[in-house]
């Protein structure tokens, strides 16, 4: 080693030991007679002090030193002269006395400040992401990463699983996204497709008898971006034999639970989890992935409004839609502007417009409709609301998804205005009894609303003949802090209730025999029944970390348009390759 010592570990029981350490230059100053220098190691940093009348050498070699060179010191260890210990410093009681400095490597300077919490545009700390990783949130966070996934392994080795990893030039496997392809030089015309997750291996391995599966995996979608999805990403994925859902759900309840309060000093706001209903959670939050770190839910007023006279109440109710609001505390003495941006708001999510009422600290109503209902109606509205003096009450007149998707994001933004989101509270809760299928207006057939291999409720097959839209899946969602962090399901074992589910989507038996042929051959060789589960790696360390995007805990992760901006990817090939895989490009027009 180029170093006895890491930087961040001396401490003054090393007073009087010779080192040598070895890091990066975090700061240089030249206070005249002495010259200080900060050395930087991933253990943390410690101060450096030449002295022109101990080591002359080491002293002009300091007085060379810029920001980012990479040294090699060798000293004495002594503790700091009273006054000048520094307490925000893990080594401030001590200080380094150079006889010697070796500049191993100079450094440019770099193309942003790496130290200091100035914000720096995100295409140029991607295109320097190993300058952006230098900075010590980056590292903190890939470090706390390191330890969640260590957790998940040792946690999985001692109940039972085995990791096994599966390949990633496969054939495509739905979950919903576009496929990566990879053409193939042996065989002109044919593709690979890259693994939008395990889901089949993972069965087949239940199929092979290896009964409790895991991989720490990566999958590939190409899908729309936006902060918590990436073109590739990692999951935890799980396969379990001979299970029920409860058993699989207590797994990862148990496992979660663990990760918080083994690698983070975070708040688990409850334990165990909550359990909703999809349609308990779309009715209460709007949304199958709620924040349940506060309150602030949905209340139905429609039938208090049925009848009334305020017109766009009235008529929405009619024709089968929803009247639904949310009541933010201490927010009555909103100004016309600010209602104006909660509209715009809505009116961004789909929303025609946004009516509110105010009920001021004096228990005055002000209100956009207020005066178009009888005074009756509008105490009913306030009780049903339970509106207490100072809070302003939102609402949204429309067809049920709007309704769902306009209070949701209403309830996000006030509750992140008031201060409800706080980052150190993990607030988990599962999401049961989803729908199996959804209605697919444009292509007029059912989609499978998890994947095609989730099995019905028991007791609701006999649905799949009469009534699919009706039909629950043994599907499971893991939500944190508004993110859906994991889901999964048991599976569909039986061939012909398989079929059954090929047919309600639309595949027909030839298209499903070319693409699952080997999923249905292989379940008529003694298929238990199975389950599993996959929670996004990524997802989660980002709600451990406490951040807002998932690339902040990703080494070197794409940008919203799926690019790599530091090696340039994706970039054009050498003609001479597309030849060998038999690929002409097509100009766009
Ligand atoms: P699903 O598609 O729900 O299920 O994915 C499981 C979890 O993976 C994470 N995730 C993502 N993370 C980052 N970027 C993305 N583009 C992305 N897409 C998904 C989410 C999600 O909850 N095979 C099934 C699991 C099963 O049934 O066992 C599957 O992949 O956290």
């Amino acid at each position: 080693m180029l170093k006895t010592h890491n930087c961040g570990e001396l401490r003054p029981h090393h007073v009087g030991q010779n080192v040598t350490l070895a890091g990066w230059v975090h700061r240089q100053r030249d206070h005249g007679g002495l010259i200080f220098v900060d050395l930087r190691d991933r253990w943390g940093i410690v101060q450096i002090v030449t002295d022109p009348n101990h080591a002359p050498q080491a002293h002009q070699q300091a007085a060379r030193l810029r920001q980012e060179y990479v040294v090699q010191v060798h000293g004495t260890v002594r503790l700091r002269p009273e006054g000048l210990v520094n307490p925000r410093m893990e080594t401030g009681e001590i200080e380094v006395l150079a006889d010697e400095i070796v500049v191993l490597n100079p450094a440019r300077t770099p193309p942003f400040p790496l130290f200091e919490e100035t914000p720096v545009e995100e295409s140029l700390r991607l295109k320097y992401r190993y300058l952006d990783l230098r900075r010590q949130r980056m590292q903190r966070n890939l470090i706390l990463r390191h330890r969640v996934v260590k957790f998940i392994r040792d946690f999985m080795d001692a109940h039972g699983f085995v990791e096994i990893e599966t390949p990633i030039l496969f054939k495509s496997t739905p979950e919903g996204a576009r496929d990566y392809l990879v053409p193939s030089r042996l065989h002109p015309g044919k593709f690979y497709a890259l693994p939008q997750s395990p889901q089949q291996l993972k069965q087949l391995l239940m199929v092979a008898g290896f009964e409790r599966y895991f991989q720490i995996a990566r999958c590939f979608r190409d899908e729309d971006l936006r902060g918590d999805r990436q073109p590739e990403f990692t999951q935890l994925d799980v396969e379990m034999s001979f299970v029920k859902r409860e058993d699989v759900m207590a797994l990862i309840e148990e496992l979660m639970i663990g990760i918080v309060e083994n690698c983070t000093d975070r708040r688990l706001l409850t334990k165990p989890f909550p359990r909703l209903s999809y349609a308990e959670a779309m009715a209460r939050y709007g949304t199958d992935k709620p924040d349940l770190r506060f309150g602030m839910e949905l209340v139905d007023i429609s039938d208090l409004v049925a009848g009334s006279n305020y017109g766009i109440f009235a008529s929405t109710v009619t024709a089968g839609g929803q009247v639904k609001g949310i009541r933010v505390p201490g927010c009555a003495g909103y100004s016309r502007r600010q209602i104006d941006e909660l509209t715009a708001l809505a009116q961004k999510e789909g929303a025609a417009g946004l009516a509110w009422l105010a009920l001021s600290p004096e228990g005055e109503v002000r209100s956009s409709f207020a005066r178009f209902l009888t005074e009756e109606q509008v105490q009913a509205i306030i009780a049903r609301m339970e509106g207490q003096p100072g809070d302003l009450m939102l609402f949204v007149a429309d067809r049920p998804p709007v309704v769902a998707a306009v209070l949701s994001a209403l309830r996000l933004e006030m509750g992140e205005r008031l201060g409800l989101r706080d980052p150190h509270v993990l607030a988990f809760g599962w999401i049961i009894d989803f729908p199996l299928f959804e209605w697919n207006e444009e292509e007029h057939r059912w989609d499978p609303s998890h994947h095609l291999f989730t099995a019905p409720m028991p007791e609701d097959l006999p649905l799949l003949d009469t009534d699919p839209g009706a039909a629950r899946g043994q599907q499971y969602d893991l939500v944190c802090n508004g993110e859906e962090i994991a889901g999964g399901s048991i599976r569909i074992h039986r061939r012909e209730v398989q079929e059954k589910v090929f047919e309600l989507i639309g595949l027909d038996v030839e298209d499903a025999r070319q693409r699952f042929g080997h999923m249905l051959e292989a379940f008529e060789y003694g298929t238990p029944p199975h389950g599993g589960i996959a929670s996004g790696i990524d997802r989660l360390a980002m709600l451990l970390a406490g951040e807002d995007s998932i690339r902040e805990v990703m080494a070197f992760p794409k940008t919203g348009q799926a690019l790599d901006l530091m090696a340039n990817a994706p970039s054009p090939v050498d003609p001479k390759q597309l030849a060998e895989l038999h690929i002409r490009i097509v100009e766009e027009k």
